[in-house]
């Protein structure tokens, strides 16, 4: 397994729509594997494809706590097949913009339809924060980050503040 470099907004590979897959071959199920590693050395709980510079429908998540036992889904081609009317609204943040984080509002509980690792066919009903989770994820094969859901003012106000945190690493890079 090896641990993937994560692009940080804004890129435009991720403003770019993802390709489905046709299968999960051995090397789409070792990047699983690749982006699971990369999730948990973060630390996250999901990552999607396109944040490693792959533009294909692939997401990772693990929402279990740090004192839990680990609880990995790999997800192929995820399609959203029922959620509910009800919303829940959680502080997202997102390893493509790295300590910025905004209240989004979705659907509290979905049923997702995906092919896992082994190229078969899964349902999962969703709630809480996996809910949560792999909407956030979904969304990034679409090309949408969760900025996109807050207003202009607030993503403007993110943009501004990853730009000036991205050109003082830099400094410090140049510093070291
Ligand atoms: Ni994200």
């Amino acid at each position: 397994m090896a641990v993937l470099p994560i692009l940080v907004a804004p890129h435009p590979v991720l403003k770019e729509k993802c390709a489905p897959v046709d299968a999960v071959t051995p090397e789409l199920a070792q990047l699983m594997d690749d982006m699971l590693e990369t999730m948990y050395d973060a630390p996250g709980i999901g990552l999607a494809a396109p944040q490693v510079g792959v533009s294909k429908q692939i997401l990772v998540v693990d929402v279990a706590r740090a004192d839990e036992e680990p609880r990995p889904i790999k997800m192929a081609n995820p399609e959203i097949t029922w959620e509910s009317e009800e919303l829940g609204t959680y502080e997202e943040g997102c390893l493509s913009f790295p300590e910025q984080y905004a209240d989004v509002q979705r659907p509290a509980r979905v049923t997702v339809r995906y092919l896992d690792e082994n190229n078969e066919q899964q349902e999962i009903e969703a709630d809480g924060l996996l809910a949560t989770c792999v909407q956030h994820e979904m969304d990034h094969l679409e090309g949408i980050v969760f900025v996109d859901h807050l207003s202009t003012l607030k993503r403007n106000m993110i943009l501004r503040k990853l730009k000036k945190l991205q050109k003082l690493s830099k400094q410090k890079k140049k510093a070291a």
